[in-house]
């Protein structure tokens, strides 16, 4: 039988008085909720003392939220200790690299390798679960939040050196991978190793890119603890923990997936408009690759605008698409930050499925008619989480944070080379084509897509770049974008001329490197900004020349496939048209967006006009015919017939 989408979001009950908890339920009823996610920053409330626990009130809570029906995603509060844990303990305390420790005050002010932070934290859990591992409400763990907390203590020093030990063996091969004879930076002891702290001038990139391996790994431990924890006290009953995205990747998210037992994410286009259209496709893309055919879920986006820079309001109709975006690539459901918008604290003007002016209001209707909706739409398979097998897309962009966080470290010789920005806009501009695109990551199997794009992908290791050769042998199309193949694993320059580890796949051979203070024009491809290099050919054929005649974009033939090589940054129309020579191109309209499951169509008109679609039968949320076209911000879904184009998940 086929279980309903999760719909809900993070109820904060705390925050007001009990009186309120019924209205609560009763509106949550009305608008269709049937998860929320309790208690992510109740630790205070929950362990006034150390030791001393007060569940009374989360008792009432699980209660009312089980009589209505409601099912729980029980949170361990671990992202915001209480003030008693900071006071009683000051070296748990975050210390940024500037060596200023931090105060309570916030959240997310923890030294996550302090042990009096990681024994409090397995306390916490430990007496949530023993608390409520009988209780008919929870149904789901949520760890933590968003980790992303870097710190540069000595807790955090002792830890990175023990990860170091791990990684190199011996100091020799520190010395080498980080390259210590610059600047006399050897190292005869490992206690003279610090996480990057603030220093004179530029930091070692190898230590900076080896300090957030380490960050990554040392908040997945955190997370393993509670998980295990978790897994013995409360056995089958799934633990999560949810990723933050946008412009901040402080985890390893390919590995990351294999530990969590149901990805989550959460989602705040910066864009408005087809931009937070395209950002949602984007990030909703990234997590279906994550979770690699498992289950995965959309655990907060927003109703609204969203604190500070990233003000971007949400027109009418916007809370529904971006959530069947979501739910069209195979999230089990749509979750928000938060039910009830706050009357005060630090996110007061965050907005909620309640927003301040109450239920009375548009977006709590919108709520309400997305609450209907996906009470329409069952899961995609067997069970709430059962998900879809993994999707097969046509197309994959390779997508790897150790690059990512290369190209974030010291020294490099453009402070414009922004991966996110070159992956965003590989996806956006297939996209708005309807092709079908996931994530993979630079060593994951390859072969069985017609074309596989490769944004300024700095760093790349050796075994990756064979990964890549082969699949160009075997036929593959492979795009390579400017700045990639350049580092290995330890952020070393590959010497001989760029791209490196991928020279002999493109067959060309970079000489040097030439930024653009102004942007120039390519025939055909229009302008070409921040980047050039100086291209020579060695088996590849110059596709497209800088004015001077220098090769900007050259293809290769390279076993029984071939490899693309744009030297410069392209704007959107001269990328897509390099991806339509090179293959991969669609025939869709832009920002009308249909996403194939295996037995059911959705499409979402993200434009203000009436536009066709290739899609007939009874929708199933209103149950009325559609007839191949949808107005201006309609979305449908139907049941599937023959699959004939766009985007197709099975
Ligand atoms: C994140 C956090 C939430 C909240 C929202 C606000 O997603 O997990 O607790 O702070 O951002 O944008």
């Amino acid at each position: 039988m086929r279980m309903p989408l999760w719909y809900g979001g993070d109820y904060n009950p705390e925050q007001w008085p009990e009186e309120v908890w019924a209205e609560d339920v009763a509106l949550m009823r009305r608008a269709g909720v049937t998860l929320v996610t309790v208690g992510v920053f109740s630790w205070s409330r929950l362990e006034p003392a150390e030791g001393r626990y007060t569940f009374g009130w989360l008792d009432r809570v699980l209660d009312l939220l089980a009589g209505g029906g409601i099912g729980v995603d029980l949170a361990v509060p671990t992202a915001s200790p209480p003030p008693w844990f900071s006071l009683a303990h000051p070296d748990a305390l975050t210390v940024t690299r500037d060596g200023v420790r931090l105060t309570h005050g916030s959240r997310d002010t923890y030294c996550v390798s302090a042990p009096a932070y990681r024994e409090a934290s397995m306390r916490i859990t430990r007496a949530l679960a023993e608390r409520y591992r009988d209780h008919r409400a929870p149904v789901m763990w949520h760890v933590h939040n968003e980790y992303g907390t870097p710190c540069h203590c000595d807790h955090a020093a002792a830890a990175f050196r023990a990860w170091l030990r791990r990684r190199y063996g011996g100091l020799d091969a520190l010395n080498d991978a980080w390259t210590t004879a610059f600047w006399g930076q050897h190292y005869s002891d490992w206690a003279q190793i610090t996480p990057p702290r603030a220093t004179q001038y530029l930091p070692n990139p190898g230590q900076a890119l080896d300090f957030r391996r380490f960050v990554s790994d040392e908040m997945l431990a955190h997370f393993t603890e509670q998980r295990d924890l978790l897994r013995e006290l409360t056995p089958g009953v799934p633990v999560t923990t949810n990723y933050v995205l946008a412009g901040w990747a402080c985890v390893d998210h390919w590995k990351w997936s294999r530990e969590v037992d149901l990805v989550s994410v959460d989602d705040y286009p910066s864009g408005r408009g087809m931009a937070a259209a395209e950002q949602t496709a984007f990030t909703a893309d990234l997590a279906r690759s994550w979770a690699g055919g498992r289950p995965w879920l959309l655990m907060e986006q927003a109703t609204g605008y969203v604190l500070g820079p990233r003000a971007a309001p949400k027109e009418p109709g916007e809370i529904a698409r971006h959530s069947l975006q979501h739910v069209a690539r195979g999230s089990q459901g749509a979750m928000f930050f938060q039910w009830r918008a706050s009357r005060g604290g630090a996110e007061q003007w965050h907005p909620g499925m309640v927003p301040h002016a109450g239920p009375d209001s548009r977006v709590f209707r919108e709520v309400c008619a997305l609450g209907e909706a996906l009470g329409r739409i069952p899961a995609p398979a067997g069970g709430s989480l059962d998900g879809p097998p993994v999707a097969e897309a046509e197309v994959a962009i390779l997508w790897d944070e150790e690059a990512w966080w290369a190209v974030q470290g010291p020294g490099l010789p453009s402070a414009e080379i922004d991966y996110l920005a070159a992956a965003q806009q590989a996806h956006r501009v297939l996209w708005r084509q309807g092709v079908a695109v996931c994530f993979a990551h630079p060593s994951h199997d390859l072969p069985a897509y017609r074309a596989v794009l490769v944004p300024s992908l700095y760093l790349i290791s050796d075994a990756a770049a064979r990964n890549l050769a082969a699949y160009v042998e075997g036929g593959g199309t492979l795009v390579v974008s400017f700045f990639s193949g350049i580092a290995d694993e330890h952020t070393r320059i590959r010497l001989g001329g760029y791209p490196g580890a991928l020279r002999e796949i493109l067959g060309v051979r970079v000489e040097e490197f030439r930024p653009l203070a102004e942007p120039v024009e390519l025939p055909e491809l229009g302008p070409a900004t921040v980047w050039s290099e100086v291209v020579h050919l060695e088996g590849a054929e110059a596709v497209a020349r800088y004015p001077g005649g220098r090769p900007a974009v050259t293809r290769h033939r390279f076993g029984a496939g071939t490899a693309w090589y744009v030297s410069t940054r392209l704007d959107d129309s001269g990328y897509a048209r390099v991806l339509a020579h090179a293959g991969p191109a669609g025939s869709g309209t832009p920002g009308v967006e249909v996403v194939r499951q295996r037995d059911r169509v959705f499409a979402i008109n993200h434009t203000e006009d009436e536009q066709p679609v290739p899609v007939d039968g009874i929708d199933l949320i209103t149950g009325r015919p559609v007839d191949g076209s949808l107005g201006p911000g309609g979305y449908v879904v139907v049941p599937a017939g023959a699959p004939e184009s766009s985007v197709m998940y099975p």
